[in-house]
């Protein structure tokens, strides 16, 4: 599949302190796991997540899906880039990867360790969901 349009360094740079900033205010009581989420909208507005754990646990939602949701009751279904914060970078969970390919063929995926937010991983939702999940092309 061809690679999404590149994004700006200023972008980049926009995003990965928008998921951190974003990642501080995860309500993660149970996991203590603080995830952060920026995504980049075609419109070049940013919109933030953080995950938000409930004490009856199957009720948490991921940070990605709470970007997500909140773009899209915002107006915006559009999407360039997702820049995802937390303590070991990692990769978004099933579940988001799914609500991902319902709006974007593919999207740059930003991987920052909250620890070490210079090194920045980038990779691809078609990377991430090679085969999704499709009622028809
Ligand atoms: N979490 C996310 O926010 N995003 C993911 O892609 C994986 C997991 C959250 C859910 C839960 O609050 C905590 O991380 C531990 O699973």
């Amino acid at each position: 599949m061809k690679r999404p349009e590149p994004i700006t360094e200023q972008q980049r740079k926009t995003l990965v302190a928008a998921a951190l900033a974003a990642r501080k205010r995860a309500h993660a009581k149970y996991s203590k796991f603080k995830v952060g989420a920026a995504l980049l909208c075609d419109d070049g507005e940013i919109v933030t997540g953080c995950n938000v754990e409930n004490v009856s646990y199957g009720l948490t939602i991921c940070a990605e899906r709470v970007a997500i949701q909140s773009a899209v009751a915002g107006g915006r279904q559009e999407f360039k880039a997702l820049a995802v914060a937390s303590a070991k970078a990692v990769t978004p969970c099933g579940a988001c990867r799914q609500v991902m390919a319902e709006f974007c063929r593919d999207l740059w995926i930003l991987l920052v360790d909250a620890r070490k937010p210079s090194q920045v991983r980038t990779l691809q939702l078609a990377d991430l969901l090679p085969d999704r999940f499709r009622l028809r092309d």
